[in-house]
């Protein structure tokens, strides 16, 4: 008999790693799917990473975004279950594409490293899983450097991403002295041997760390470990599942990803104690992954960049029900019905066509542009599904049509472009001058080149002296309206309509905030609820 839709669930795990550059999300992806026997070799899976390239060979990049397509998803089999480990773009430029990612998963490791310790991007990261509560696991890597002393570390952890911790293993120094781990959740210790291919395979259980047999295995670091623990279990609380599940606490592994070390032990764990794929809210309701009929979104969307093929890939997560090939589905903002003759699995790195798909997977729908991020498939219920918002863009440039007779194309092109999630499209009503807003420079050489490539349509951009893009909103008509009067000029719509003011710099933005304290300034395009929305 075929498992039911509830044992389909249990079994899934869908998460992302998550890291600034260079922190070890790569080493680390590549040794879980080591363990999950999706790969057989270190060094397989192929660079997602875009930082060595200088940004004027776009062209590059989009190459090796191409090769990304492959390792979007990495759906593996550890122990009984489906891990399904969603890649995310190392490149901080394409960094709204991680954001959109963290939509679709259940829980997230975030790597750290020794040395360098809370960068800026794990705090953005950070304030993203916040957003949704989403569970986190902290994996300190590079133990085997020279790092921060682990105790200050955990305290930088709690500080600068305002999350309470509790270490679930703890080393045995550091650096060229590097010992091991001790695993303060199953009270075993690990020794560590540098080695780059290999899985660490003996554990060594200590129930009593006063035991002798410590001393013999870590020398004169053994005191030091007594003490540490002491402290650990003196200053954290005992280790409860819920608090983490509910995003307020993140369980924290040591270990160094590149010589495979501490890796088992915090998949073990995450395997253990990662939630299974849970409601999610939509405009109407909330839907349980258990409820028989499918429904689904797009967090992603990715374009083939060969001019000769505009087809596209929808990465739609399965939210409930079962995805079957060949069946009609609702689009709810189109309103029409669509089917998916081959939708794609990426099982082992590989793409295959798939027949079914539950919660928590992710599947590849073939596109010839009905999508756009955040559409909802159903079996027929009208909703769409929240969560999955934009946030204020850090460049804006205003978007000028170089050739008059293209305009038609120029247009076309944009609003496709953006609506792959490329970039954010404003438009300032006066003028109807269109601004373009992204995350990092390499956005606009990319859109550039593609509107001139795949729609023929010449463009230039010129850059707007603007930093922070809010959405706005008020009951008083009255301060609204004045508002907009006085900042004409800085206030467009964005995809959706909506009314959004672009601030010159932090300074301004905080003042107009004091001067009109009757208008709300969000800081994501999804801020009403969904009966706000439906009304
Ligand atoms: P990322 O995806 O987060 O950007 O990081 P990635 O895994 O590519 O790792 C960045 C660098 O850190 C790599 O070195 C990698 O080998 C190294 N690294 C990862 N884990 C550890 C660790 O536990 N200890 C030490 N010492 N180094 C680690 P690279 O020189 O940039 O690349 P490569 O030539 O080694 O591939």
């Amino acid at each position: 008999m075929s498992a039911t839709i509830q044992q389909q669930i249990e079994r899934r795990r869908t998460f992302a790693i998550i890291s600034h550059p260079d922190a070890g999300k790569t080493t680390l992806t590549e040794k879980f799917l080591l363990f999950g026997g999706a790969i057989q070799t270190a060094g397989a899976v192929k660079n997602n990473k875009i930082t060595k390239t200088a940004a004027s060979d776009f062209m590059e990049i989009e190459r090796q975004r191409g090769i990304s397509v492959a390792t979007s998803v990495m759906a593996f089999h550890y122990k009984d279950l489906l891990i399904n480990l969603l890649d995310t773009p190392g490149h901080k430029d394409f960094a709204e594409d991680t954001y959109r990612t963290l939509t679709a998963v259940d829980s997230v490791i975030l790597v750290i490293d020794c040395v360098k310790g809370v960068e800026p991007q794990t705090e953005r990261l950070m304030e993203v899983c916040r957003m949704r509560n989403t569970p986190v696991i902290v994996f300190i890597n590079k133990m085997d450097l020279e790092g921060r002393d682990p105790m200050d570390l955990l305290d930088e952890v709690e500080a600068k991403l305002d999350i309470q911790v509790r270490p679930l293993s703890w080393p045995i120094s550091q650096g060229h002295t590097f010992q091991g781990v001790y695993n303060l959740y199953e009270k075993s210790l690990r020794l560590f041997q540098a080695d780059k291919t290999k899985v660490a395979k003996e554990v060594i259980a200590i129930d009593d760390l006063e035991d002798q047999a410590l001393d013999d295995l870590v020398g004169n670091h053994a005191t030091q470990l007594r003490e540490d623990v002491e402290l650990i279990e003196g200053v954290y609380e005992d280790w409860e599942p819920q608090p983490y599940l509910e995003g307020r606490m993140a369980p924290v592994f040591f270990g160094s990803a590149v010589n495979n070390f501490g890796v088992q032990e915090m998949l073990d764990t995450f395997v253990e104690i990662a939630p299974n794929p849970r409601p999610r809210p939509t405009s109407t309701r909330d839907v349980a992954p258990n409820e028989p009929k499918f429904s689904g979104f797009v967090f992603k969307i990715h374009a083939n960049i060969d001019p000769k093929h505009r087809d596209r890939i929808a990465f739609l997560r399965v939210c409930s029900g079962t995805f079957k090939r060949n069946t009609f589905y609702q689009h709810t903002r189109l309103e029409k019905k669509l089917k998916f003759a081959n939708p794609a699995t990426f099982l082992a790195q590989e793409k295959s066509v798939v027949e079914e798909a539950w919660p928590g997977d992710v599947v590849g729908l073939y596109d010839t542009g009905n999508f756009k991020i955040g559409d909802t498939l159903t079996e027929g219920e009208t909703f769409q599904f929240r969560g999955i918002p934009s946030f204020s863009p850090e460049i804006f440039k205003e978007l000028v049509n170089k050739d008059p007779m293209k305009s038609k194309q120029l247009d076309k092109g944009i609003e496709q472009l953006t609506d792959e999630g490329v970039a954010q499209l404003f438009i300032r009503e006066a003028g109807n001058r269109k601004i373009v807003g992204t995350v990092g420079e390499l956005q606009f050489e990319v859109i550039q080149y593609r509107l001139e490539h795949e729609y023929g349509a010449a463009c230039e951009f010129q850059a707007k002296p603007y930093s922070k893009a809010c959405w706005i909103e008020s009951d008083n008509e009255a301060k609204l309206g004045e508002f907009r009067r006085i900042k004409a000029n800085d206030i467009v719509r964005d995809k959706d309509g909506l009314e959004v003011y672009l601030a010159p710099s932090q300074f301004m933005l905080t003042m107009e905030i004091q001067n009109y304290p009757e208008i709300t300034f969000h800081f994501t395009s999804e801020f009403k609820t969904a009966q706000e929305a439906q009304g």
